[in-house]
Formats: structure tokens, sequence, C-alpha cells
């Protein structure tokens, strides 16, 4: 049987504060993803989302637990090793785009062919243009970002992260920059695509709507994370946020209840 593609186990992170005190962002993380899976984490501002996406990325080292990538301790891995698994294994995709100016939509898709293998170097025009138009933006490949709206810079993005075939997609709010329903043809993409080439899907949201939209959905609090549903998650969500908890308020977000569709951070009291 062949190894999930991430496994944390009790995984940590906490820095050292000027004041010399020990801030514990994430306090033991338990998770499985699988190839094909597509997990969303939700949680409030300052609950260690960014800072888990970042280990799970190979950005940042964890101060404890485990993270295997196949079946890899990655904090047995030299940097160098580190960094060729991130650029060959993992694509990003951020709330700000964080698309090159002055490069066209063509440009900054073929980006990441610059590293890849021989065979990805020599043929990076003909894979950018191919994923551009999976994305729908073929006729847009020579615009400069600054031309295009948000959802298309957003689906340049993802066509950016997808240009490899990555077997991890991770994603902080893809939506957050996105008016709704931008964000949900921009997540539905995500989905598409990941699904087709079989790679794993992490997204990370304030939104319980975006959140909605993947199979598995996890609660992040003060550096704990508990499947959406469970008590934990419940007790959590009724006492940070005031809102009605529980697997149907991420499952089935409904229209006429502004609470549960209201992303987390602004329902905050
Ligand atoms: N290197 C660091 N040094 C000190 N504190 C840090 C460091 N990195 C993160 N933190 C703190 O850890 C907490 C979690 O940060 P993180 O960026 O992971 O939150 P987040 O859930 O992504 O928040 P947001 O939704 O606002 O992006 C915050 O209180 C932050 O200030
Ligand atoms: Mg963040």
């Amino acid at each position: 049987m062949s190894a999930p593609l991430l496994e944390l186990r009790d995984l940590r992170r906490s820095v050292r504060l000027p004041s010399r005190e020990e801030l514990h962002i994430l306090r033991g993380i338990d998770l499985t993803v699988e190839s094909g899976d597509h997990v969303a984490i939700v949680g409030r501002s300052g609950s260690g989302k960014t800072t888990l996406l970042n280990l799970l990325g190979l950005i940042d080292h964890q101060t404890g637990g485990e993270l295997l990538f196949d079946g890899v301790d990655v904090s047995r891995l030299g940097d160098r090793r580190r960094a060729r698994l991130r650029g060959a294994s993992i694509g990003f995709v951020f709330q700000q785009f964080n698309l090159l100016e002055g490069r066209t939509a063509l440009e900054n898709v073929m980006m990441p062919l610059m590293y890849g293998s021989a065979g990805q170097f020599w043929r990076r025009e003909k894979l950018a243009l191919e994923m551009l138009e999976r994305v729908g933006l073929a006729d847009r490949a020579q615009q400069l970002p600054s031309r295009l709206s948000g959802g298309e810079q957003q689906r340049v993005a993802v066509a950016r992260a997808l240009v490899r075939r990555p077997r991890l997609i991770l994603a902080d709010e893809p939506t957050g920059a996105l008016d709704v329903t931008t964000g949900e043809a921009v997540m539905a993409l995500l989905d598409e695509i990941a699904r087709e080439s079989d790679a794993a899907l992490v997204t990370i949201t304030h939104d319980l709507q975006v959140a909605a939209l993947s199979r598995r959905s996890y609660l992040l609090d003060e550096g704990v994370l508990s499947g959406v549903g469970s008590d934990r998650a419940r007790d959590a969500l009724s006492a940070t946020v005031g809102i009605r908890a529980g697997r149907e308020a991420v499952a089935a977000p409904s229209a006429d209840d502004p609470a549960q569709t209201a992303p987390l951070q602004e329902t905050q009291a």
C-alpha cells in the first residue's frame, strides 16, 4: 500500500518572541491528505492558517512532530532537496494572485517551467498555452495582468500553480479578493483541475461557503485542528463567532441566514 500524500503527526510550530516568551502557534496537528482529496481549513484571523500552509508548502520548518510527504519525513531533507520537492510537487495560489507585473499572462504561466525538467523547459511555451486554454484564457495570453480582471488574474495564477502538474495544491484565501460568483467559479476550476490530475487540494479560507465546496472541512482554532461537526469545532465556532455551528452550517450554508454564510472573521462580535 502506498503512503498518503501528506501525513501530519502532532505537527507543531512555535516561535520565540522578543520578550523571550514562546508563542505556540500550532499545538499538535494530526491530518492525513490523500491524492485527489480536497480539504478545507477554516479559521479566524490569527488562528495559524498561513503558518500551517507554510509548513505544508515546505517553506517553513516545524518545531515539533512529523510531516511526511509521500512517506518521506521532510525534516530530514536538506534545503536543496526541499526546494526541489517544492518546485516539482507543490503549486501555490494566493489571495493577491502574486503575478509578475510587466510580464504577460503567458510569461507568468511559463515561469515555473524555467525550473522544471529539461523536457518541460523546452516545451514551456506550449505547456503554458495549454494550461491557459484549460482555464479559459488562451485568447488573453499576451495580456499584462494589469489589463485583466481580478477573476482572470486568479485564473492565470491557477494556471501558473498547475502548469507543472503538482501533486499538492495549496491555496491561501484564493477567493479573498474576488466577488462571490467569481470566487465560486475559481474554486470550481481549481477543484476540477486538481481532480483531473489526481492532485490533492488544501484550501485555507475564512469563508464557510468556500469550505463547503471541499470534501472535508476542518476548523483551526488557537493552533488546534478539529473536524467540522466535532464537539470541539462546534464549541469553538459558537464561542468565538457566535454563529450556529456544526456540520450543517458548513456543509450547506443557507442563503437566508446571513450569519451562516458570512466570513468567520467578520462575524466576530
Ligand atoms: N514569525 C513569527 N513571529 C511571531 N509571531 C508570529 C510569527 N508567525 C506568525 N505569528 C503569529 O502567529 C499567529 C498566527 O499567524 P498566521 O499568519 O498563521 O495566522 P492566520 O490564521 O493565517 O491569520 P490571517 O487569517 O489573518 O491570515 C498570529 O498571532 C501571528 O501574529
Ligand atoms: Mg493568513
